[in-house]
């Protein structure tokens, strides 16, 4: 992997894996690089400290450390974890089957599990396109393992900031046409830009640019269920992580302004088009997701 502190694309390379060629690209501006490319085992980061409540080995002790104290308050983060990746999975084939999408920016994506976004939306559909974006430098160090793809899709990387919606549109150009429907997936990411202004700001930059017919799909941790769960995250933010706030359901609905929910709208995680589990309806978890379709 090449790494050069001389400009906007810091970092580009290629990985192969498979028998198809992943593209890996940094976007961001150079005074940001050095910073974003150094992994810190002194306080958690939130990808590390996910990939410990998925069952993962993708982390190091503080993130150990800051997950235990976590579920010790809240035991039922490990099951909100592994319900917003089924959430993930499910609107993925939704929108890869049903809505025939075929581009997927999917932008916080965390340390590669099991159903990455690639993976499920590649089962439906071959020919998807898929660009993942992350700011951790433990998740690019991990990204070859994410760029496996058919011969008929693509999937690519690239290391940037949500907080530079304009950066991460001009790298993902290059893999994925605006012209064409493009899902947006901002799962578990929103509550890490506490200011909501400043997120609902984010979130219409990145919509602007989607073309009509093109999806956006959220999830986040609420505060609804749960003290416990509010509890967890207040000293959770206290460990040195980058803060994590919770939102009402309210909240998350007003990232949607302007778009067409898609059945049954914005509701805990779990109750998301949960039928085509074959099982009853599952107990509700303090993390809601919705699907809105740009018109
Ligand atoms: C809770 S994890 C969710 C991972 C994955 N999307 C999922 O649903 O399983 C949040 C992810 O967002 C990333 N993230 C947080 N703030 C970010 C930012 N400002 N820009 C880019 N990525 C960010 C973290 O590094 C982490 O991988």
């Amino acid at each position: 992997m090449q790494v050069s502190t001389g400009g906007r694309r810091a970092l580009e390379c290629f990985a192969r894996k498979g028998s198809r060629v992943g593209r890996v690209r940094g976007a961001f501006g150079r005074s940001e690089v050095r910073r974003q490319m150094e992994i810190d085992t002194t306080v958690p980061h939130s990808a590390r400290v996910w990939n410990y409540w998925l069952g993962g080995k993708d982390n190091y002790p503080v993130d150990q450390e800051a997950g235990e104290q976590f579920l010790q308050v809240f035991p039922g983060m490990a099951q909100g974890a592994r319900a917003s990746r089924a959430f993930l999975a499910r609107t993925v084939r939704y929108l890869a089957g049903e809505a025939g999408i075929r581009q997927f920016l999917d932008v916080g994506t965390g340390l590669p599990t099991a159903d990455n976004t690639h993976e499920v939306a590649q089962a439906v559909a071959p020919e998807a396109r898929i660009v993942y974006v992350d700011n951790d430098p433990l998740v690019l160090a991990h990204a070859r393992a994410l760029l496996t793809s058919t011969d008929e899709g693509s999937t690519d990387y690239v290391h940037a900031d949500l907080r530079e919606p304009e950066v991460i549109l001009e790298a993902v150009r290059k893999s994925l046409d605006f012209e064409k429907p493009v899902a947006l997936m901002l799962m578990g990411i929103l509550g890490h830009i506490p200011d909501y202004e400043e997120a609902r700001g984010l979130v219409r930059q990145l919509v602007a640019a989607l073309p009509s017919g093109g999806y956006l799909v959220i999830n986040d941790g609420t505060n609804v269920l749960s003290d416990a769960n509010v509890e967890a995250h207040d000293q959770y933010n206290e460990s040195g992580a980058v803060p994590y706030v919770q939102r009402s359901p309210e909240e998350l609905g007003g990232f949607f302004e302007g778009l067409e929910l898609v059945e049954p709208g914005l509701v805990s995680v779990t109750r998301w088009r949960y039928e085509v589990s074959g099982f009853g309806v599952p107990p509700e978890v303090d993390g809601y997701g919705a699907v809105g379709r740009k018109p």
